[in-house]
């Protein structure tokens, strides 16, 4: 098949790259030229495991083009992506000006045979009968259109595996042609079908990205009770996950979610729900535990840090990503600088993307055992690998302080305690 995707984000990219690997024909359109020569050149922007390497190859057998036009990719396409960014407002509602705006230059642009435009950004109720009506206004007479949603589930840093053998591809329309030719796209793929209406597909999305962010503030919750009444928040969670009903995937207590989607489409949903008089406070509480699980964490290292010359290990919103979009560190460097702490940082990808934002502020370390050099105290943010069995002598030996503030639990306290640590972590009794 022919098929173009709008945005090469995270999803954009992706999906493209393993459409093209399947052997179709795809278009990535973008608006940047400096970003589209790099992505023509096979240098992926992003950080994504295996990324590169299906950049390269579908380049080179001619099955992946980037380009700033419209015409010809939209003529050409049987299919058309739009999967461009749709950021929160100030007031928490989806931003949807990309989509509405590339949804008009796609209808300007179609052919006149039969295309289907399908949304895989993540957007809500009633956003693609808006995208069909926008098109509908601007596209030549003899143009047929149907819209669909195809609500894109990938998680960052395992993208390509999950956009490749995903749990569920959910497909909705109330065209039965556009569902059958989507279904037939997306035959390659693993998973379960979803087969619904528009506005289900749209809901489906919100609804798992909400139930996401709900385990992680339960697990938050109970981590309070857990450091006020002394018991272990990883023993409990476990004890619970054994239910069947319940489970443990996901219910894991931290420094709460962050990245590019939970956080929005949380605040997205509940303004949404306002919009059509919903009570939304159950919603509204599990974006306030997060702040809250952050804010806790801020004062565990205010109250107990011997000195304020501290090291960060871990930026990115969560490991095997360079994405530092609404990343905990952030919250948590920006409230140590305040109080005037100097910070070193290691992040083996994400240091590019916060040099673009906290510039020399902090120091950038090149790697997790120089960042911690001589300093009062660890705080360890995001839970990458190279961290979990590093040696915590060496570690102990590099530190002038031995303080570690852990806020993914990557460390047991025992072990801790046994190798001369004071050591805070998330829900559990502190080593002191
Ligand atoms: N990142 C994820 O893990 C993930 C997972 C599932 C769904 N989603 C959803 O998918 C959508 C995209 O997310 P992302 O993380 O890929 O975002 P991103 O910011 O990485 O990418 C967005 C892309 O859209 C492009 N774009 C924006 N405006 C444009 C315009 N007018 N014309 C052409 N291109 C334009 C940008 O240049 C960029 O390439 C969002 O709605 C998001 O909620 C994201």
């Amino acid at each position: 098949m022919t098929i173009t995707f709008i945005g090469h984000g995270y999803v954009g990219l992706v999906t493209a790259c393993v459409f093209a690997d399947f052997g179709n024909d795809v278009w990535v359109i973008g608006h940047t030229d400096e970003k589209l020569e790099r992505l023509k050149k096979g240098d992926p922007i992003i950080y994504e495991p295996g990324l590169a390497e299906l950049l390269k190859k579908n380049i080179k057998a001619g099955r992946l083009r980037f380009t700033k036009s419209y015409n010809p990719a939209i003529k050409k396409s049987e299919i058309v992506f739009i999967t461009v960014g749709t950021p929160p407002k100030k007031d928490g509602h989806a931003d949807l000006s990309a989509v509405f705006k590339v949804a008009e230059k796609i209808g300007k642009n179609l052919g006149n045979h039969y295309t289907i435009v399908s949304c895989k950004s993540t957007v809500p109720v009633g956003t693609n009968n808006k995208v069909k009506e926008i098109i509908d206004k601007v596209k030549p007479n003899n143009a047929k259109v149907d819209v669909a949603s195809c609500p894109e589930f990938l998680k960052e840093g395992t993208a390509l595996s999950d956009t490749i053998n995903p749990d569920r591809v959910v497909v909705g329309s109330d065209s039965k042609e556009a569902i059958n030719k989507l279904l037939e796209l997306h035959q390659p793929l693993g998973g379960k079908r979803v087969v619904t209406d528009l506005t289900s597909a749209e809901l489906i999305k919100y609804t798992s990205n909400a139930m996401l962010a709900t385990k992680i503030s339960f697990a938050n919750l109970i981590s309070f009770y857990c450091e006020k009444t002394g018991a272990n928040v990883e023993t409990v969670l476990d004890a619970v996950g054994l239910d069947k009903r319940i489970g443990r995937i996901f219910m894991n207590p931290g420094v709460g979610y962050g990245g590019s989607c939970l956080p929005k489409d949380i605040k997205a949903l509940i303004q949404t729900g306002k919009d059509i008089e919903i009570d939304t406070s159950m919603l509204e509480s599990i974006d306030n535990i997060n702040a809250q699980a952050q804010k806790y964490f801020i004062q565990k290292i205010l109250q107990n840090a011997p000195g304020k010359n501290v090291a960060v290990w871990g930026l990115a919103f969560k490991p095997n990503t360079d994405d530092i979009r609404f990343a905990p560190s952030l919250i948590i460097i920006q409230a140590l600088l305040s109080k005037g702490y100097k910070i070193t940082a290691y992040d083996s990808q994400a240091m590019k993307n916060v040099r673009k934002v906290l510039g020399n502020k902090i120091k950038y370390a090149n790697s997790a055992n120089e960042a911690i050099k001589n300093k009062d105290a660890l705080i360890i943010v995001t839970e990458w690998n190279e961290f979990k069995q590093i040696d915590l002598n060496k570690v102990k030996k590099l530190l002038k302080k031995e303080y570690v503030f852990d806020g993914r639990n990557i460390y047991q306290p025992e072990k801790m305690r046994k190798l001369g640590f004071k050591y805070f972590s998330i829900g559990r009794k502190s080593v002191l």
